[in-house]
Formats: C-alpha cells, sequence, structure tokens
C-alpha cells in the first residue's frame, strides 16, 4: 500500500491564501458559515477539509454541520426540521432540482454579486448555472462533476482468479461465478435504498441507452418505464444479486469500498466518490485499482453535480462568511484541491487537469464525449433527474422490488409507471 499523496496544489494553496487572509484582514468582517453536508466517509471528510481550510484562511469560521448517510437522504430529512422551525444552516449541500423546491419556499439568498464578479456566467456550461438559479438569480455553487456508471476493480484479485474484468453483463455473470469459485465476493453492495438506485440506473442505461433512460427517468413516460427493455434492466438488476453477499443489507457504500480495496471483494458499481475511498487509502489509479465503466455504457455518463446553496441570512458578518465561501468553491485552486481528492472532475472546465489521475482524465474525456454525442444524462439516484417526491417513490419501488421473492420485473415496471403518473 502507498503512502497518501497530498495533492501538490494543497499546500502551496493554503499557504497563500493564509497570507491574502491576513493582509486582507482588515477589509474583512469575519463571520460564521455553518455548512450542511453529508461527506462523513474518510475519502469525503479530507475533501471537505480543502474547503474548511480554504474558509478559515480567509478568517471566517466554519460550523461543521455533517449528516452522516450516504447521498444525502438523512441530510434532507434533517435539513427540511431545521427550516421548519426557522433556523436553517447558511449553507447546505443540496443537488439538483431540489435546489428549485428550495428556492420556491423563498428561503435561499441571492449569490448574484459574487457571480457577477468571478463570472460564472461565461465560466459555467449552460445546464449547470441553470440548475445553480432560481429565477434568474444565482442561489447555489456548484462543487463538481461525479460520473456515476463507474465499475471499480481490485486487479489483483482478478489475476488471482485468472479472469478478466467484465465489458458486458453476459461476462460479469461469467466471471462473477468463477470469482466466487476463487473465495471472492464477486460484486460488493451495501443494500440501502439509494445505492439499489445506484445499481439500478446504471444497468437502464446500459441496456436502454441515453434515449431510453432519458425517457424513463427524467420525462416520466409510461411506455419507456413499462417497455421490454426496463422489463430486461429489471430482471438484470434482480439478478446482480447472486454476485453479492449476506451482508449486504444496510452496508454502508464506503464499506463495501473497503471490501474491493481489502481484496476480500472483486468489484463495486458506484459513482467516482468511490475513488474518494481508494486514495485516502494511499492507492494508485491504474495500478492499486482499476475504474472501468459500467459493462455497456462506455460512451455515456450518468453525471451527479454537488452544490451548496445559500439560505437567506440577515447578520452582514454571517452574509461576508456565505459569500466568501461560494466565491472560494469555483476558484481553481479549491476546484483542484478538492476534486482531486474526491474523486470527481472540477465544475468548471477551463482548469489544467494534468495533475489528475487516469480515472479523472477517463471521465473528463468521456464527459465531453458523452455532451457532444447527446449521452450525457443526470442521476435518478442522486437527485438529479427529477422532483424529489417521485424519486423518493422510484426508490421505495426499485428496493423493494430489489429485495422481494415475490415481486416479478412487470409489477415493478407497473409501480413505476404509476408513481410517475401520479408526479404528472
Ligand atoms: C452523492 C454525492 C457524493 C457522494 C455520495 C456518497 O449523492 O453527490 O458527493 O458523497 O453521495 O455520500
Amino acid at each position: 500500500m502507498r503512502a497518501f499523496k497530498q495533492p501538490p496544489i494543497l499546500g502551496k494553496t493554503l499557504l497563500g491564501l493564509a497570507v491574502a487572509g491576513t493582509l486582507g484582514a482588515t477589509q474583512v468582517q469575519a463571520g460564521e458559515v455553518e455548512v450542511l453536508h453529508w461527506w462523513t466517509s474518510g475519502g469525503e471528510a479530507q475533501a471537505v477539509g480543502v474547503l474548511k481550510e480554504l474558509v478559515e484562511a480567509e478568517g471566517h469560521s466554519w460550523k461543521d454541520f455533517a449528516v452522516a448517510g450516504g447521498a444525502g437522504d438523512s441530510a434532507m430529512t434533517v435539513l427540511k426540521s431545521r427550516a421548519m422551525s426557522g433556523n436553517p444552516p447558511s449553507a447546505a449541500q443540496i443537488n439538483g432540482p431540489e435546489i428549485q423546491e428550495w428556492g420556491e419556499l423563498g428561503l435561499l439568498g441571492n449569490l448574484d454579486d459574487v457571480a457577477e464578479q468571478g463570472d460564472w456566467d461565461a465560466l459555467l456550461p449552460e445546464v449547470v448555472a441553470d440548475m445553480m438559479r432560481h429565477d434568474g438569480q444565482y442561489v447555489a455553487v456548484p462543487v463538481n462533476v461525479h460520473r456515476v456508471n463507474w465499475l471499480w476493480a481490485n486487479p489483483e484479485v482478478f489475476a488471482d482468479a485468472g479472469v478478466e474484468v467484465p465489458t458486458s453483463w453476459d461476462e460479469m455473470f461469467v466471471v462473477g461465478e468463477q470469482l466466487r469459485a476463487a473465495g471472492y465476493v464477486p460484486l460488493a453492495h451495501g443494500g440501502q435504498p439509494w445505492q439499489d438506485a445506484t445499481v439500478f440506473e446504471s444497468v437502464v442505461l446500459s441496456l436502454g441507452g441515453s434515449d431510453l433512460y432519458r425517457q424513463a427517468f427524467v420525462e416520466l413516460d409510461a411506455e419507456a418505464l413499462e417497455s421490454d427493455t426496463m422489463i430486461e434492466a429489471l430482471t438484470t438488476f434482480k439478478r446482480l444479486r447472486e454476485l453479492m453477499d449476506d451482508g449486504m443489507p444496510g452496508r454502508d457504500w464506503n464499506l463495501s469500498t473497503s471490501m474491493v480495496i481489502g481484496g476480500h471483494a472483486a468489484m463495486q458499481i458506484m459513482g467516482d466518490w468511490a475513488k474518494g475511498e481508494f486514495i485516502a487509502a494511499g492507492l494508485e489509479a491504474g495500478e492499486d485499482y482499476v475504474c472501468a465503466p459500467v459493462p455497456g455504457t462506455a460512451s455515456d455518463f450518468i453525471f451527479n453535480i454537488d452544490s451548496f446553496a445559500m439560505f437567506r441570512v440577515t447578520d452582514d458578518a454571517a452574509r461576508e462568511a456565505q459569500q466568501t465561501l461560494a466565491r472560494l468553491v469555483l476558484e481553481p485552486e479549491f476546484q483542484s484541491a478538492f476534486n482531486q481528492v474526491k474523486g470527481s472532475i472540477p465544475a468548471r472546465p477551463d482548469l489544467d487537469m494534468s495533475e489528475f489521475d487516469s480515472c479523472a482524465q477517463q471521465s473528463l474525456a468521456d464527459f465531453q464525449g458523452a455532451s457532444e454525442g447527446n449521452t450525457l444524462v443526470p442521476s435518478m439516484a442522486h437527485r438529479m433527474a427529477m422532483r424529489s417526491d417521485v424519486q423518493g417513490a422510484f426508490f421505495d419501488i426499485i428496493t423493494n422490488y430489489f429485495n422481494s421473492a415475490d415481486m416479478t420485473a412487470e409489477q415493478a415496471a407497473e409501480r413505476l409507471v404509476r408513481a410517475a403518473s401520479v408526479a404528472g
């Protein structure tokens, strides 16, 4: 195992900003920013530490409001109760269309000044900028772009079993049995609704392509949701259980990644925040671990953009701290240092990526290819594709189907159609 390498830019950046922070201290009113997020795994915590240090180097204080639970389901529940009691944090990790839902409640603050100074309009791709605006005003700032449709593999395990990383579902099941016979868990998984949905959406993309994916999960089209291809995707998804272990119910995603890191399991289907765990363990992309697109999705890209939305605050110092946070997030230093730890690629496309590892380079190339080929799709499992109430209903159906011995793929598809029609 290799020693953890701090991204070279990080040390330089923090030093520079500490100096700048001291020099500018007379003009800046030091305030506190309370930040709700769900980055509590080893890799995630290191990544959020980058932001905390930058904010503090500017003289502000960071109040950490971390709510454990992958994909933020628990964090969103806690956020709702804080907001309902009239006491939301000043900043919160809120992703995708939910930004609009919070905007509609009139609770979000305006970031237009920061956006204008940083020229966000020119900097951000239009689709990303759109997601960050409510009613024409910036209310959130994007942190990164995660790719969801990744397969993570331990090459030593594959070598020991004498098999190759699968590139089709047929191969997946054959190779899986061989890995099992060699004493490994073929596919590490955590049985939680969002993790089930994460695997399922990749299977849908693989078998149905980006058109069917969009019809089903963005347009909520009934025909797509009960199509033969969707039935096949549901069937393949459930069959993947054969490759998982009995310990999966409720297991956190990062524990599954640890199973791959430790050579107990061969593979995991997970977004590239999993790479944060490999990095935190001191491992090298392409050598100690392998990233490959989920079978059948090499030219497609399921995106998941993390962002911070800012709640309205009245105190000037708190507002100053909040605006500083928003500004820092899109600056090159943060984008480069944070994303090299988090596993994602930068939210701004103009950065030098030469310091990034081979998985990030591939992610970027595939992101660009998918944008050009119109095969870039928003993650259903990670709040990018649909309203939160519909997403919640989809999660229930997908998980119940995955865990039920009786529910057929046809019945699950019918339920998805019903959940989608209630939304319409
Ligand atoms: C995702 C989030 C990622 C990652 C993951 C697991 O929804 O976008 O940043 O942290 O959850 O917690």
